[in-house]
């Protein structure tokens, strides 16, 4: 199974989204995925329409022991779903005070019938989100293409190095998701180019556009196939999954992914372009 969090201390930048629609495009090639709400705000708990049930079955009630991962997990669609509830914030606390950052970890133990485990994470990198990437293998990173896209990536990247080391956790990053790119916007253009200097081959091919469609789809409770199978939205999400799929065996053998789709991408000719440059 792939365990991936969803991590960017950076809000608003596209990874409930991400978690949400990835996971959809995963379960559409024949995966069977869990997504897990692990921020108190329950975005992903909302975007799918599952509030209603959250103060009876949520992350909250496994964190604490009250309930079995068989009674929280919700069956919604083709996704099985955790929801988060609000007392989440307060578990946040007790949790920080005591220093318990392998809780999820330990709570999940005996997880197996899926092929990914997708975790949404709140927009900091405490107690909860270490729990997150204690519990997983991999990190996928969305940036959202805009001004200041890398701000916090270095912190990002040192509470990893921290992890690995004192933890003896395999986690990395393992993949960039650059959300709600225009290609007809230079600075959209200009913050590609500065992720695939610093992060080189880990940014998907894929991009996520800017769609309007994927922000209606949380609205009515849906994910992007949900409302619009057809729409660019849920093309690009397709796109991006297939290349995370493909990427299986590679990550399966613990190698380096190279087998990201699509021949001469946007990202290449950037590359070509900055090797030319130096
Ligand atoms: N590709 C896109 N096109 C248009 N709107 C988008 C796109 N991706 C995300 N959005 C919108 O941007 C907003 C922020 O997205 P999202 O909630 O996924 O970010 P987040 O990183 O999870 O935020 P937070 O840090 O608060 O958890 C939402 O209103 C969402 O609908
Ligand atoms: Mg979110």
């Amino acid at each position: 199974m792939r365990k991936i969090c969803f991590v960017n201390p950076k809000g608003g930048v596209g990874k409930t989204t991400s978690v949400v629609n990835t996971g959809a495009a995963l379960s559409r090639l024949g995966r069977r995925v869990l997504l897990i709400d692990l921020d108190p705000q329950q975005h992903l708990t909302y975007s799918l329409g599952l509030e209603g049930l959250e103060l009876k079955k949520s992350i909250y009630h496994l964190l604490k022991g009250e309930l079995s991962f068989e009674e929280v997990v919700l069956h919604r669609g083709e996704l099985d779903v955790i929801a988060s509830s609000a007392n989440l914030e307060e578990l946040e606390m007790k949790l920080a005070y005591i220093k318990k950052d392998d809780l999820l970890k330990n709570s999940l133990k005996y997880l197996s019938g899926y092929d990914y485990l997708l975790i949404d994470c709140p927009p900091n990198l405490n107690i909860l989100t270490i729990n997150a990437m204690l519990t997983a293998n991999e990190i996928f990173v969305p940036i959202q293409t805009e001004f200041l896209a890398l701000q916090g990536m270095g912190r990002l990247l040192k509470v990893v190095r921290e992890l690995k080391k004192n933890r003896n956790t395999l986690l990395k990053v393992s993949g960039i998701i650059a959300t709600r790119y225009d290609e007809r916007k230079r600075l959209n253009n200009d913050v590609i180019k500065t992720i695939v200097e610093y992060f080189d081959d880990k940014l998907f091919k894929t991009f996520i556009h800017e769609h309007i469609d994927i922000a209606v789809a949380p609205s009515n409770k849906q994910t992007i196939f949900e409302l619009k199978s057809r729409s660019r939205g849920a093309k690009d999400y397709l796109s991006l999954a297939e290349e995370i799929v493909l990427s299986e065996n590679a990550e399966n053998m613990g190698q380096k992914e190279e087998n990201r789709s699509r021949p001469e991408s946007f990202v290449e000719l950037i590359k070509k372009d900055l090797k030319r440059k130096n």
